[in-house]
């Protein structure tokens, strides 16, 4: 079975909301996912994931320092050739994930369009977007 790797930052939940339905997505259509906050992973261990998700709420216009350090480390262990995606609740302005998938793809992630941003606490509809993305994810690793 292919493995999807969902690693999130998130303050208040918001957007550990949206990985848990991107999870449930993707495990709808047989793929394993592990999904944890980045400070639970071990940057090592994605170098046994097929796929990579990270999320990160926008703080000052950007992702949060932590998150930027964690991707700094994969990118160390390996990256290239990975398919991804990047998501993240925000306010106002929304740029991590944007950031986030520019730092990817740079490190050779095929990182799947658009990128996903919820404004604040997401909704049912919000939801089943994430939700979406976590099928289109499993459907992109399944068939490469
Ligand atoms: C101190 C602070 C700074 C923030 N800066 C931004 C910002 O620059 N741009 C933006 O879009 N949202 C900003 N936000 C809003 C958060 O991204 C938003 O509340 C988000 O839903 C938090 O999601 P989380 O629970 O996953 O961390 C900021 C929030 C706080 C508390």
């Amino acid at each position: 079975m292919p493995k999807l790797a969902i690693v999130y930052l998130s303050t208040q939940g918001n957007t550990q909301m949206m990985a848990e339905a991107i999870a449930e997505g993707a495990r709808e259509r047989h793929v394993e996912v592990k999904v944890n906050n980045f400070h639970e992973w071990d940057p090592a261990e994605i170098e046994d994931y097929d796929a990579i998700a990270v999320g990160s709420s926008t703080f000052y216009y950007t992702m949060l320092d932590p998150i930027a350090k964690f991707i700094d480390r994969i990118i160390e262990v390996g990256v290239d050739g990975k398919i991804g995606a990047a998501f993240g609740s925000y306010g106002w302005s929304g740029e991590a994930p944007v950031k986030i998938a520019e730092k990817l793809r740079s490190a050779g992630v095929e990182v799947i369009d658009p990128v996903l941003r919820i404004q604040y606490t997401p909704t049912e509809k919000d939801l089943f977007e994430c939700n979406r993305l976590g099928k289109d994810l499993a459907e992109r690793v399944k068939n490469r």
